[in-house]
């Protein structure tokens, strides 16, 4: 920023492109599609709002470019309240899913559209690095229908860029792509971020993509932020079961607490004994009470009934039996029902694999205890699965 700050305003480069969300909220009538929210979304990180359909990202998102006015609260970038500024007095623009492309001009003229607009007599050298920086410098007198979907994308990005917003908002960038594009571009905007470094602030609902391309993820529910983190730590330990199943897969047991005396918390699942460290359990956990004990797919080793004495001591075991079996080439995974639960899900990496472990199977399912995580007991099991999609 070239503006000396106020005496008394932080002036620290971080807080220098923030946006910090305080409060803010959006009712229709009488319903609340985002409720009172606070987030900082430090400058120059990729951040995602991730979310199902109708959770509340586009209303966010809208609010923060000043498209959409908040019930309450107040958006600030870069410390100075915009809350009452119109989106074209905001260091804001915006990708849309449909590009809004200008079919009439070719390629060149929609990246230069914003220089032009503002009176800049000499767009050329901004126009073509901007058109190197996408990779379609060779496209340049190209109309947009002569275009893929995907290099249509890069121009609507380029076209952003070039106006040197402090923050880039991408509102599902990449929904109109196929799947193997989509993963090309995701590595392509993540490029472009980190090589003009101004924050990002992408909303998807796709968790795969969320994970691979963001430093920070919130993960909304029901117009509200459950869990806000970096992508492993919200995998690693998630906070709610929302959060548990609509980012990747994970086994929820119920368990009753047995012991809360040492570090790990000990409990019991139909008969089974298991040990659940307390640091990475997110409620306090009572002897006589109830708690989910959670374990990703790929934590568990899956090893045959009759080999149950080979497994080391200090692991969690459940008895099972294998339901279905599904080859992936790298992976085998696995259905099993047990006592504890139907339909756990086990991932086995095809290294050696063993030929017994066929549905029908009765096998133990044995994990390190330091990989479990503990939830609220009280929550929907399966909500955030597509069983109980928004519970
Ligand atoms: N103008 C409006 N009037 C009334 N309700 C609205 C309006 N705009 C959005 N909503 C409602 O607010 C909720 C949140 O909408 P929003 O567009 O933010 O969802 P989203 O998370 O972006 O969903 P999607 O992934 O489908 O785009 C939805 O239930 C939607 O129906
Ligand atoms: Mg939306």
């Amino acid at each position: 920023m070239t503006t000396t700050a106020p005496t008394g305003t932080p002036t620290s480069d971080s807080s220098g492109t923030d946006v910090r969300l305080t409060g803010i909220s959006k009712r229709y009538g009488a319903f609340t599609a985002v409720h009172p929210l606070d987030l900082v979304v430090p400058g120059g990180s990729f951040f995602a709002l991730l979310g199902a359909s109708g959770c509340g990202k586009t209303t966010t998102l809208r609010m923060i470019a000043g498209l959409e006015e908040p019930s309450t609260g107040t958006v600030r970038l870069g410390g100075e309240d915009v809350t009452g500024l119109p989106p074209y007095k905001r260091p804001v623009n915006t990708v849309f899913q449909s590009y809004a492309l200008f079919p009439h001009l070719d390629i060149y003229e929609n990246v230069a559209f914003g220089l032009r607009r503002r009176g800049v007599k000499s767009v050329k050298k901004q126009v073509g690095d901007m058109l190197d920086l996408v990779q379609l410098g060779d496209f340049a007198h190209r109309k947009p229908q002569q275009l893929s979907g995907g290099q249509q994308q890069r121009v609507a990005v380029a076209r952003a860029l070039i106006n040197h917003p402090q923050v880039l908002l991408l509102d599902e960038p990449l929904g109109a792509l196929d799947l193997k594009l989509r993963r090309q571009m995701q590595l392509e905007l993540k490029r472009i971020q980190t090589e003009v470094g101004i924050t990002f602030v992408h909303v998807t609902h796709d968790q795969e993509e969320a994970m691979t391309m963001a430093d920070t993820v919130a993960v909304m529910n029901g117009g509200r932020v459950e869990q806000l983190g970096a992508p492993a730590d919200l995998y690693d330990t998630p906070r709610t079961t929302f959060v548990a199943n609509f980012l990747g897969t994970s086994n929820l047991i119920t368990a009753d607490v047995l012991d809360t005396s040492g570090d790990d918390i000990v409990l019991r699942a139909a008969g089974s004994k298991l040990a659940l460290p307390a640091a990475r359990c997110t409620v306090t956990a009572r002897t006589g009470e109830k708690l989910l004990v959670g374990i990703r797919p790929e934590k568990i080793t899956l090893t045959h009934a009759d080999d149950a004495g080979t497994i080391p001591e200090g692991r969690n075991r459940v008895h099972g039996r294998i339901t279905e079996a599904g080859f992936f080439g790298v992976s085998t995974q696995y259905l099993v029902d047990s006592p504890v639960g139907t339909g756990l899900s086990v991932y086995q990496q095809n290294i050696e694999r063993d030929g017994r472990l066929v549905p029908g199977a009765d096998v133990v399912l044995h994990w390190n205890p330091g990989h479990s995580f503990g939830l609220d007991a009280a929550q929907s099991i399966e909500a955030g699965t597509d069983a109980g999609e928004g519970t």
